[in-house]
């Protein structure tokens, strides 16, 4: 690292930097890539980084969009992606705005896999004009300690969470457990779990067999009591969920989102019997929460972990599913202190209600009697 003097002779002042870096990372090269490239997302993992976003309309990820990142000190950085390579899986980006002395900064990361081995190189190099000549390097010290206490915490970050790969595509799958817990999401107490359902949404049933995870559409979930609190859902005898939650005598009811839209609708047309990538296919990204080995649906405002209590008579006649709820959990951001919050969260965290084909309905407007009525 350091600086040594231009000669294209544009810029007299200027001394063209470059900073390499290189380190090894003991997770499967698609994995790492996966996370790198969700160029919006660094926050999640990166320690200085409070928060990042992409701005505007622009989708994450496309060439031209660009992040805009506010440091922990409160400094802002706005990057624009410049370059992806899913192939090569490499990606450049310059900064558009920084409070640092430096101008047309250039980076590119760039993942390299060791042969047969499921571990990364991560290949980075920037490259840039200082304003003023830097022969120790100090000017550009805080850009390489950025990068390196990112890499480390991109390792713990990987570390943490888990991925599984199916014979047919890779869902990626996460474990929350203590500290590195999604800061949204609160376990909901039994008594209030029933209230996860009593709104009437469309939901995702998930359940996992021997080694195999699905999740599909239902609309005809209900609560069904409130000590202990169980739940019906109607599972048809061609749904493969449905043998998954027979042999395991577990599943997972999740309140999927208006963001989620496309992935509801997916996963209740597509089948597990005949789409091996069915998950992959729709989008869905799986987690467990510590304790519990049960897929999740990442992204939903709501999950319900419950036992089957077996009604064979039920089952094969009606396709009628009845579960006890041993746990719960809600994204605090819509469902907090045992009520749900549509009027002041995101309209995206909407539950979707099903009408008939693909016409589904946000839930509306808050209608409230008041005085008088129960908690
Ligand atoms: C909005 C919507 C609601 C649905 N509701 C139900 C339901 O309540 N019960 C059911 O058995 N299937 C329901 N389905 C159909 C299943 O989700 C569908 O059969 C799915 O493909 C089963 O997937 P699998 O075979 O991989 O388990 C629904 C589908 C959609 C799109």
């Amino acid at each position: 690292m350091g600086g040594r003097p231009r000669n294209d002779g544009a810029r007299q002042q200027g001394f063209t930097g470059r900073l390499q870096y290189s380190a090894l990372i003991d997770v499967h090269v698609d994995r790492v890539w996966s996370v790198l490239k969700q160029f919006g997302g660094i926050s999640q993992w990166h320690p200085v980084i409070s928060e990042s976003l992409i701005e505007g309309d622009q989708a994450d990820g496309l060439v031209g969009c660009i992040r805009r990142l506010t440091l922990q000190d409160g400094a802002v950085l706005r990057e624009r992606l410049l370059m992806v390579d899913e192939r090569d899986q490499t990606f450049s980006y310059c900064f558009e705005e920084a409070p640092l002395p430096l101008d047309n900064y250039i980076a590119t990361v760039r993942l390299v896999r060791l042969t047969d081995q499921n571990k990364t190189v991560v290949q980075w190099t920037a490259s840039f004009d200082t304003r003023e000549p830097d022969p120790k390097g100090l000017q550009t010290q805080g850009i390489r300690e950025l990068i390196i206490s990112g890499h480390e915490s991109l390792q713990r970050y990987l570390a943490a969470t888990q991925t599984f790969d199916q014979s047919h595509g890779s869902v990626e799958r996460t474990k929350l457990r203590g500290a590195t817990m999604d800061k949204h999401i609160e376990p909901v107490p039994l008594d209030k779990a029933y209230r996860l359902l009593n709104h009437g949404p469309t939901v995702l049933v998930s359940a996992r067999n021997d080694g195999t995870d699905n999740v599909m559409a239902a609309a005809w979930a209900c609560a069904l009591d409130y000590s202990p609190p169980k739940l019906t859902v109607v599972l048809d005898k061609i749904a493969k969920t449905r043998d998954l939650v027979e042999k395991s005598g577990t599943f997972v009811i999740q309140v999927p989102t208006v963001a989620q839209l496309d992935l509801t609708y997916q996963v209740g047309h597509r089948s597990l019997h005949h789409e091996p990538d069915k998950l992959v296919r729709s989008g869905v990204k799986l987690f467990e929460i510590d304790g519990y080995d049960q897929p999740l649906v990442a992204g939903c405002s709501a999950w319900l972990v419950c036992r089957l209590i077996p009604e064979s008579h039920n089952q094969d006649t009606y396709d009628l599913f009845i579960g006890e709820i041993v746990a719960a959990w809600s994204d605090t951001r819509v469902f907090k202190d045992g009520h749900w919050c549509f009027e002041t969260a995101d309209p995206a965290l909407r539950s979707l209600h099903h009408v008939a084909g693909g016409h589904f309905y946000a839930i509306g407007q808050a209608q409230d009697i008041g005085r008088g009525m129960p908690d």
